[in-house]
């Protein structure tokens, strides 16, 4: 992979965004009236996918027109280059060479064909994953005790987590079970949005000989850096999150040299081995979603990723410092820049069980008309995550202020 930074170098290049431009108000405001979005309801659960702006709509009607009037016509001949050459940009915005990105439906896709299909592990080795990785990927994980006869071990990362206090989390681990062969690391948690130091805890992993796998499912367009920032070997990414693409698009990524180590997909059997493309198999897709990627990411190019990262996190900031002073919420998520992202979670005091969540939720919603979700399977408790996205006003974020006091009240 190209163009190694760490990721402290990436916070660094957001934090250089001129105050004055993330405080730009008119200018966000034409940013967010580019989203068709209703406003009746505040809408803050945009980590389950990212709305298209009104652009990427538009590309994306024009693609399933031509995609449905050409016909295979259209896809047995020209498409395979176009989609080719989309793969190619894909690959330079994200800091990795087109041999070494494929793309997938989704994370989902590229983690389990990582997880599956990674075949260094024998007998007797271990395996890890934490308590905020997806559950998804947590229960592949399991399922390599069956598999490959390994140890699976699951450790709770500390709450209240601090960025050091996650790097001596997995080191404890890493040391505490010495037959460790592969980690998986969640960059941004779907749960509490907490972000990883992926970057220090790879770095950790490989100096033992452990291999990461990073579910970057969430991080990619969210947070300001390139996929060798993570230095991780293995990473499984969705278009469709935070770079704004249509439903539909993901991506898995292996560094060059380490093909090997991921199975072959078993529907497979006559690709060439040495295209990162046999690892995943997905039969036939929305190839009109694939088509409007260049769209959505001349979208997120014209905004720019540092003065992205730093909007949603002064979104963030808007709804988290007023709600510190709240005696009755808990926020789960630090306030240490290198940690958070867009997605902040909460939950009242003491207010643990998934039922007070989802009532929590519902009241925002019922009563306030703040749209959230609650989340289960944090090793503390269920709590309500809380996610801004472009699409979102600072007046919105007030509005959720004042609900919140009410609720907390
Ligand atoms: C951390 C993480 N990994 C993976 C996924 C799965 O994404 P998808 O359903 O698009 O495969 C999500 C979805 O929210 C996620 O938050």
């Amino acid at each position: 992979m190209m163009d190694r930074r760490t990721l402290l170098g990436a916070a660094a290049a957001a934090a250089s965004v001129p105050p004055a431009l993330a405080a730009d108000e008119d200018r966000w405001a034409k940013i967010a009236a580019q989203y068709d979005i209703t406003r009746k309801t505040v809408q803050l659960e945009h980590g389950n996918w990212g709305m298209m702006a009104r652009p990427v709509l538009a590309a994306y009607r024009g693609q399933v027109e031509r995609v449905n009037r050409d016909t295979s016509f259209y896809a047995r001949r020209e498409m395979p280059g176009e989609i080719e050459a989309i793969r190619a940009r894909v690959a330079a915005a994200m800091g990795v060479s087109v041999q070494e990105i494929a793309f997938t439906r989704n994370a989902t896709e590229a983690m389990r064909a990582l997880i599956l299909g990674y075949n260094r592990l024998r007998p007797g080795d271990a395996v890890l994953h934490a308590d905020l990785d997806y559950d998804s990927m947590q229960a592949c994980m399991e399922s390599l005790k069956a598999r490959r006869g390994v140890e699976v071990v699951k450790i709770a990362l500390p709450c209240p987590p601090t960025h050091q206090g996650l790097i001596d989390a997995y080191d404890a681990a890493f040391r505490a079970n010495p037959r460790l062969r592969m980690v998986l690391l969640t960059q941004v948690s779907h749960r509490t949005g907490l972000v990883l130091p992926v970057a220090e805890i790879a770095t950790m992993a490989r100096a033992r000989g452990i291999d990461a796998l990073v579910d970057a499912a969430h991080g990619v367009g969210q947070i300001d850096y390139r996929l060798p920032d993570l230095g991780a070997d293995f990473i499984g990414i969705n278009l469709h999150k935070w770079i704004g693409a249509p439903l539909g698009v993901g991506a898995i990524v292996i560094r060059e040299g380490r093909l090997a180590d991921i199975d072959v997909d078993a529907a497979e059997p006559s690709a060439n081995p040495g295209d990162i493309r046999s690892r995943v198999h997905t039969g036939t897709v929305d190839y009109a979603a694939q088509l409007s990627v260049p769209a959505a990411l001349d979208f997120q190019e014209s905004i720019g990723l540092a003065a992205k990262q730093a909007r949603l996190r002064a979104l963030r900031d808007r709804w988290v410092r007023p709600a510190r002073e709240l005696a009755n919420v808990e926020i789960l998520t630090p306030d240490d820049p290198r940690c958070y992202g867009a997605i902040t979670a909460f939950r009242l005091k003491g207010q643990v069980s998934h039922d007070a969540n989802v009532v929590l939720a519902k009241r925002l919603l019922e009563g306030h008309g703040i749209f959230t979700v609650h989340r289960d399977g944090l090793a503390s408790g269920s709590c309500v995550r809380v996610t801004p996205a472009l699409a979102t006003t600072m007046d919105e974020v007030d509005r959720f202020v004042a609900a919140l006091r009410n609720v907390a009240g």
